[in-house]
């Protein structure tokens, strides 16, 4: 489980490389999946959007162009001050806070997003149930987040960049060797996309559902507040 102190701690050391690293460990793909998750959204013209764990701010910069009025929460001063001055929201803003208890009352927000973020809090189900309680009646849960692709060819490959060659780069250009080994050790524990479903059902969810990004690379999945 990991522990709040050390991953707030391991982001505010990283934030400064953090877009960089995204960019090139993904060959600039991640931007894809974050508008596939928006797309999932559909409509957003007028819609309000929680985005947890939002980081330097790409998703809830994506929320924001697609029209929505966006709030993005995260823990690390360090990362808010990157998102602030460089993803302004014109319709929105970033506040500290902690994804596990949203500084916001029930009902109010349209969709609850999180973005390779649910890995890192300390306890996943309560969070998911911190999203499901912000959103209105049928308001959609979005959860962007890495897998492990299990094709023969693509799953090799891809294990042996991850684990071998993805520490050594970002540890490099972060000089944070460790922020870069943990990123494969959190993934390589990461419940399966039916797992993981399952569990969002269990949380009292409906329509629960997950789609493979770049052969399973990373997984959007959904679900709604019943209606
Ligand atoms: C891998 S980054 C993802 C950032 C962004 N969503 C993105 O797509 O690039 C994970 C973020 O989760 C934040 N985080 C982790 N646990 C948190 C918590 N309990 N509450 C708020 N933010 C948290 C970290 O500070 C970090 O910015």
């Amino acid at each position: 489980m990991p522990d709040p102190a050390r991953v707030r701690a391991m982001f505010g050391r990283i934030a400064g490389r953090y877009d960089l690293l995204n960019r090139l460990l993904s060959g600039g793909i991640d931007r894809r999946w974050r508008k596939r998750a928006v797309g999932c959204a559909g409509t957003l013209e007028g819609s309000v959007v929680v985005d947890a764990c939002c980081g330097t701010g790409d998703l809830a910069l994506a929320f924001a162009r697609a029209g929505a009025r966006v709030v993005g929460v995260d823990f690390t001063p360090e990362m808010l001050r990157i998102a602030r001055p460089e993803k302004p929201l014109e319709r929105g803003l970033y506040a500290q806070g902690d994804a596990m208890r949203l500084p916001f009352r029930a009902a109010v927000a349209d969709v609850a997003s999180i973005a390779f973020g649910l890995r890192n809090v300390e306890d996943r189900r309560s969070c998911l149930r911190e999203m499901a309680r912000v959103l209105r009646p049928g308001g959609l849960v979005l959860v962007l987040e890495f897998g492990m692709p299990r094709g023969r060819f693509l799953g090799a490959w891809y294990r042996f960049y991850f684990t071998r060659v993805l520490p050594r780069v970002g540890g490099w250009i972060s000089g944070d060797r460790d922020a870069y080994s943990y990123l494969p050790d959190t993934v390589l524990d990461w419940p399966t996309a039916t797992e993981l479903r399952a569990e969002m059902a269990s949380l009292g969810l409906e329509d629960c559902g997950f789609r493979a990004l770049t052969g399973g690379i990373a997984y959007l999945h959904w679900g709604r507040v019943p209606a």
